[in-house]
């Protein structure tokens, strides 16, 4: 199927990964700007209090929508069967995991790679085409600062969003003519449930509502690329980076 939806009634956002604190944060900034809202996510108990929430908060009107990221299988039907082709979608799914674990679990390296990579490219993918179809749409991927550089203590998630990363910028680069927009959100450290039992830098972590706005900035206000929630951590990245391996293989940061 290719563009045979009915159109949304004004603007509208579909978010992949509605539980999450970003998801949430994410659905109700959009909200109140006025956009109807799909929220997809695995968890359709969960799903549909975030909607009834959301909803009886600003009025907009919200629909759960059942997802797995790991089933890939499912995308294309799943897609289709979405009430309305969304003007933006927001992909805000992934999985930390547990490092040490994933080093000697394939199966949960491999779910930790499924939720960060193939699945979100697969169904970005999706909607690229169906995008490509209709001429216009925006495409937001929520990637980490953690795929720009392997670490000891997260190589496995970080290559995960590594490939994501590069999947987006691809993407961006052939639709860099086009009325499609592509953006990737690296958020650095955000306080959720992800990390809810790490000891975060207060300087160094935004609030899941930051990272919120802006990419709803980066979507409806100042079309960007690629967004660094906290520009600091921009600086970081680039000093990381820096390192060669040489020396980087033997430091712990
Ligand atoms: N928190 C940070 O410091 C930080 C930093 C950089 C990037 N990020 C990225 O930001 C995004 C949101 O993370 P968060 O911090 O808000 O954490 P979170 O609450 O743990 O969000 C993860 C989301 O992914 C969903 N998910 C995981 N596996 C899934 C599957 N198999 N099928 C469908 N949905 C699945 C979860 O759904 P369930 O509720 O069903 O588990 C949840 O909605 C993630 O991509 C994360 O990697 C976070």
């Amino acid at each position: 199927m290719t563009g045979s939806h009915q159109m949304a009634d004004g603007k509208s956002l579909l978010v992949l990964g509605g539980t999450s604190d970003i998801g949430r944060a994410t659905a109700l900034r959009f909200a109140k700007a006025g956009s109807q809202i799909l929220l997809a996510g695995r968890d359709l108990v969960t799903l549909q209090r975030e909607a009834d929430d959301i909803s009886a908060r600003t009025g907009a009107t919200i629909s759960p929508h059942s997802i797995d990221i790991l089933e890939t299988s499912s995308f294309a039907a799943i897609v289709d069967g979405l009430p309305y082709l969304p003007d933006t979608v927001v992909c805000v799914i992934g999985l930390l995991g547990d490092q040490a674990q994933a080093e000697k679990d394939t199966d949960h390296a491999s779910a930790i790679i499924h939720s960060n990579f193939v699945g979100p490219a697969l169904l970005i993918g999706i909607f690229a085409e169906r995008f490509a179809a209709r001429g216009e749409g925006v495409i937001v991927g929520v990637s980490s600062v953690a795929g720009e550089r392997g670490r000891a203590t997260n190589y496995i998630y970080g290559a995960g969003k590594a490939g994501l990363t590069c999947f987006l910028s691809g993407l961006r680069n052939r639709f860099g003519k086009t009325k499609i927009r592509v953006v990737t959100v690296k958020p650095g450290f955000v306080r959720t449930r992800m990390t809810k039992d790490m000891k975060l830098p207060g300087r160094l972590t935004a609030k899941p509502e930051q990272v919120a706005d802006a990419i709803y900035r980066a979507v409806e206000v100042r079309p960007r690329d690629v967004v660094y929630v906290k520009p600091i951590w921009f600086t970081i990245m680039t000093i990381i980076k820096a390192f060669p391996e040489s020396l980087f293989k033997r430091l712990r940061i």
